[in-house]
């Protein structure tokens, strides 16, 4: 293999996997309930990756208007695939899912938010928001009482994280309330990092440096939350705007 840029090698290590970052059906199925989505609604899978949960809003929703949008071409590829058996209904293009038109009843967005910021991405969206809109997303969190190895470790890969207190504070000061707060630990974490190491694993043999790198970082992260599984979660908010 000769050698690839950090983009194809981040871009190897994440094709075919189901899902980009932690997250479950059932927490979908949660979200929707507490947001209130109509059965007709017209939701956005903002940063949709390869389309994981556009299917779930698809089949949970099943006459729902889904657009989903993604800013990188072999995600948006794959999730036009999945996606496909349901024709029109679902819509998936590439762009920045900071500029919406909407108007949505829900946008969703699942380890994605981070790449804009709660604050900017939660003012972005209001105007995309429907008359009753909510916006559902998940954020990494601290938990309680964490070890300073924990905290150095997930801080060094995002250095705005904060805890539960902290994420509540950025979403009224985006001039939004909170309506369900859930805390993915365990499987959501389980449902990406198990396919990725067996990811990791199938592409060891003849990994070029750079890729090799990529495969020890994600390598490095699974290790870390597997070492205390308790310590970092995924916070699920359901907001709506003040
Ligand atoms: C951690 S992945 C999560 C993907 C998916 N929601 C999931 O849970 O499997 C984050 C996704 O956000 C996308 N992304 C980041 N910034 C974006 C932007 N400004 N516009 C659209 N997509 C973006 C990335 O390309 C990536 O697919």
């Amino acid at each position: 293999m000769s050698e690839l840029s950090q983009d194809e090698a981040f871009l190897t290590l994440y094709s075919d996997l189901a899902r980009e970052g932690p997250g479950a059906p059932a927490d979908l199925g949660w979200a929707l309930s507490v947001a209130g989505t109509p059965a007709t609604a017209r939701i956005c899978d903002a940063g949709c990756g390869s389309g994981a949960d556009t299917l779930t809003l698809a089949k949970e929703r099943p006459k729902a208007q889904i657009d989903a949008v993604d800013k990188i071409a072999q995600f948006v590829t794959a999730a036009q695939k999945r996606t496909a058996p349901f024709g029109d209904r679902v819509q998936v293009r590439q762009g920045d899912m900071a500029r919406l038109d909407g108007p949505y009843d829900l946008i969703w967005c699942a380890g994605a938010i981070y790449f804009i910021g709660i604050g900017q991405a939660l003012r972005a969206w209001r105007p995309a928001l429907a008359t009753g809109g909510r916006v559902a997303f998940s954020e990494p969190c601290m938990l309680p009482r964490p070890s300073q190895a924990a905290r150095d470790f997930w801080s060094a890969e995002y250095a705005q994280i904060t805890d539960m207190e902290g994420i509540r504070d950025r979403v009224a000061q985006a001039g939004y309330r909170v309506l369900g707060e859930n805390l993915q630990i365990g499987a959501a974490w389980e449902n990406y990092y198990l396919p990725m190491e067996r990811r990791i694993a199938s592409l060891r043999p003849g990994a070029t440096p750079t890729l090799a790198a990529a495969l020890d970082q994600a390598e490095a992260e699974i290790a870390r939350w597997r070492a205390a599984p308790s310590e970092i979660a995924y916070a699920l908010m359901v907001v709506a705007p003040e």
